[in-house]
């Protein structure tokens, strides 16, 4: 395929606390991967390369061959890093073939709904380098220094990053060749290298389950929209 998505599954989870790595916590019978899985393989036909945390690597193909049945060729299972950067970086180095656009996506944001990734396609297709999934930030925003705030941030130049991300696979191939430091996402580290993102809407369903009160609200979501 043109398309590839990579699924970041490699973190361990630490703010969630559970005794397993995060993707493979189950938000019903079936784990964060497998949803999110589920949900990638109802987006545009995509080569996945799922990056899992060393030694879980068997778990991950148990998730896929659940989630993808007949389509498991197009899937393929790599080993991680110890930052998400690395991680992204050891999927890239596993895409094969003519792949022109590369999604990244993580395995945390296991709700995320396949129109988020037509929306950041279609935009690559339309001719930006990037393009990211954003929601409006919806706080009252301060910035604080020494306990007290020394300046108000107007939230509508806010907005807050998702992910799937998409990349022309040759600007983030080279934008990675070249990262000096350590990025917050594939957005920052690309926009580092000199190219323009663009913004797509975000989904409130693209959450990333991150803490114990993140996963309840997943499963409560789940029970009322299961797989
Ligand atoms: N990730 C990864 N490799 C890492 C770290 C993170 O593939 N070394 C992935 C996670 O699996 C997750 C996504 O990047 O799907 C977003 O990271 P985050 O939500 O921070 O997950 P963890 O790093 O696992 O959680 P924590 O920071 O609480 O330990
Ligand atoms: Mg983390």
């Amino acid at each position: 395929p043109r398309i590839a998505v990579i699924v970041v599954a490699a973190g361990s989870g630490t703010r969630l606390g559970a005794d397993l790595p995060k993707a493979f916590v189950g938000i019903d019978e079936h784990s964060m991967l497998r949803h999110a899985l589920t949900r990638v393989l109802e987006g545009p036909s995509a080569q996945i390369v799922v990056v899992a945390p060393s030694g879980h690597e068997g778990d991950a193909i148990t998730d896929v061959l659940a989630a993808a049945g007949d389509r498991r060729e197009l899937v393929s299972v790599v080993t991680g890093g110890s930052t998400r950067q690395a991680s992204v970086a050891a999927g890239l180095d596993a895409l094969w073939g003519d792949v022109e656009i590369v999604l990244v996506h993580d395995a945390a944001r296991a709700l995320a709904p396949a129109p988020v990734f037509e929306r950041v396609i279609e935009a690559i297709e339309s001719g930006s380098d990037g393009a990211i999934p954003v929601l409006p930030v919806i706080d009252t925003i301060k910035r604080v220094d020494g306990g007290r705030i020394v300046a108000a941030v107007d939230r509508s130049e806010l907005s807050a990053a998702q992910t799937p991300q998409a990349f022309r696979r040759d600007v983030l191939v080279a934008a990675y060749a070249t990262a000096a430091e350590d990025f917050t996402d594939d957005a920052a580290l690309v926009a580092a290298a000199g190219h323009t993102v663009a913004v797509v809407d975000g989904d409130a369903l693209s959450f990333k389950i991150t803490t114990p009160a993140d996963l309840d609200r997943a499963r409560s979501l789940v029970a009322r929209h299961p797989l």
